[in-house]
């Protein structure tokens, strides 16, 4: 039998404050098979809040969205896995939570998520959002140096 090997994504989570689940939330992170490579607790400022959510710029959410965010610590985590992005996206379940209940009673947002706003948890939605957003959260750090130095070599 043929064995594939998958290399290992990383994608950003948010833990969104307030969460009464937070421990719970990690170890379901664990649980699904994902491996904290990065942890800690940010309370955003009103101008990283914008910028982390610029591609919402605009919508009628966006105010509450920053002030949401800002309003207390934010749990930053680097989740690393095989297919990280969209396993992630599945655990979470979808944004609003009545629909999460119905379609992923499962997902950690239909859960944990109070409602359309504070729903919980956060997620880059593909690949090239997570490098951008782990950058922005983290600065430099050695396993984005890995695949950063890999890639040019590949092609
Ligand atoms: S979109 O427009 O399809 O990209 O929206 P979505 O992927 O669902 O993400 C929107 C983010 O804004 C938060 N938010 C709301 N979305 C929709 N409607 C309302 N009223 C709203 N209020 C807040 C939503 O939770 C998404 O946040 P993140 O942190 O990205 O999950």
């Amino acid at each position: 039998e043929i064995s594939f090997f998958f290399p290992p994504e990383e994608t950003l989570a948010v833990i969104k404050p307030d969460s009464e689940h937070k421990e719970e939330i990690l170890q379901e992170i664990q649980a699904r098979g994902f491996t904290i490579s990065r942890l800690k607790d940010t309370v955003l400022s009103r101008e990283m809040a914008e910028e982390f959510y610029k591609e919402h710029q605009g919508k009628p959410f966006f105010e509450q969205l920053v002030e949401y965010m800002c309003r207390g610590p934010c749990t930053m985590l680097v989740l690393t896995k095989e297919n990280a992005v969209q396993d992630w996206r599945a655990a979470m379940g979808p944004t609003d939570p009545s629909e999460a209940r119905e379609k992923a009673p499962e997902s950690l947002r239909a859960r944990f998520a109070k409602d359309l706003l504070e729903n919980a948890v956060h997620g880059s939605s593909n690949l090239e959002h997570a490098q951008q957003k782990i950058h922005f959260i983290f600065g430099d750090i050695d396993s984005m140096s890995i695949h950063d130095d890999a890639s040019p070599a590949l092609e």
